[in-house]
C-alpha cells in the first residue's frame, strides 16, 4: 500500500468502481492517481467509460487506455471522482486550483454519486484560506473584475487581493473553455452561498470554484490510512 495520501484516497475510490459504470474523471494531482490506477484496471478487463473534466485529464485517460465519451442531454453518470482544494465537514468545497471548475461542475451535476478524494490537509472548518477561483470571460474582463470588487465590498470583504491567474508559459492562464481565471484572496468565507450567488449574478463571471450543496462522499487520506475508516 502506498504512503502517499493522494494515491491512497484514489485507490479507495477505485473500490467503488463497478463493471459497466459511466464515470466522471476529475482533474488535478489526486485525480491523476485515480485515472492511472483506473487505466491499470481497464487493461485487466474492467469495462467502464469516462467523461474527463479537462483536456489534461482527457489526455491522461487516453494514454491510459480508458474509453471516453461525450456528455449528452440524457447522459447520467454513475460516479464522479474528483479532488478538492478545500472541503468542510458538511461537504462545501473550493475547487478550481487547476482551473477546471466549470467542466468539473457540469460533470458533478450529471452524476448520481460524487466522490471527493484528497489528502487530509484539504479538510477545513471554514472555506477561504485557499484563494477562490472564478472563471471570467475575456471580453470586458477589467470591467467584470471591477464589478466583482464592488460586490465583495458590498458583502463586507474589504480590499480583497484579486489577481488574474498567469500561465506557466507566460501570459494569462486560459481555461479549457477559453476563459480567464481570477483568484480572490478572501481569507475566510462566512457565507459561501451568498457569495456564490452574488458573484455568479455578475455578467462576465461564468462560474466560481464554490461547490455547495452537493451530496458528496468524502475520502480523505493520511500517510497511515483513511480518515474515519
Ligand atoms: C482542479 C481542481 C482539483 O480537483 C483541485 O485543484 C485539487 O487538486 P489536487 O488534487 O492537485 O490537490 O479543482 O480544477
Amino acid at each position: 500500500m502506498t504512503s502517499n495520501p493522494k494515491e491512497r484516497a484514489a485507490l479507495a475510490a477505485l473500490d467503488l468502481v463497478e463493471d459497466g459504470m459511466k464515470l466522471g474523471l476529475g482533474t488535478g494531482s489526486t485525480a491523476k492517481f485515480f485515472i492511472e490506477h483506473l487505466g491499470q484496471r481497464v487493461r485487466q478487463g474492467l469495462d467502464v467509460e469516462g467523461v474527463p473534466t479537462s483536456k489534461a485529464s482527457e489526455e491522461l485517460a487516453r494514454a491510459n487506455g480508458i474509453p471516453l465519451f461525450e456528455l449528452a442531454e440524457t447522459t447520467v453518470l454513475d460516479l464522479d471522482i474528483d479532488g478538492s482544494d478545500e472541503i468542510t465537514p458538511d461537504g462545501s468545497m473550493i475547487k478550481g486550483g487547476g482551473g477546471a471548475m466549470l467542466r468539473e461542475k457540469i460533470v458533478a451535476r450529471a452524476s448520481k454519486r460524487f466522490v471527493m478524494i484528497a489528502d487530509v490537509s484539504k479538510r477545513v472548518q471554514t472555506l477561504g484560506a485557499f484563494p477562490l477561483p472564478i472563471e471570467v470571460i475575456p471580453f470586458g474582463q477589467a470591467a467584470t473584475i471591477g464589478e466583482v470588487r464592488r460586490e465583495l465590498e458590498r458583502l463586507g470583504y474589504e480590499g480583497t487581493d484579486i489577481s488574474l491567474r498567469s500561465a506557466e508559459a507566460g501570459g494569462f492562464f486560459e481555461t479549457d473553455s477559453g476563459n480567464l481565471v481570477a483568484d480572490l484572496k478572501l481569507g475566510r468565507i462566512e457565507d459561501p452561498k451568498a457569495l456564490d450567488e452574488a458573484l455568479t449574478m455578475i455578467p462576465g463571471v461564468v462560474t466560481t470554484g464554490l461547490f455547495l450543496g452537493c451530496d458528496v462522499h468524502q475520502i480523505l487520506a493520511t500517510e497511515d490510512g483513511l480518515l474515519n475508516g
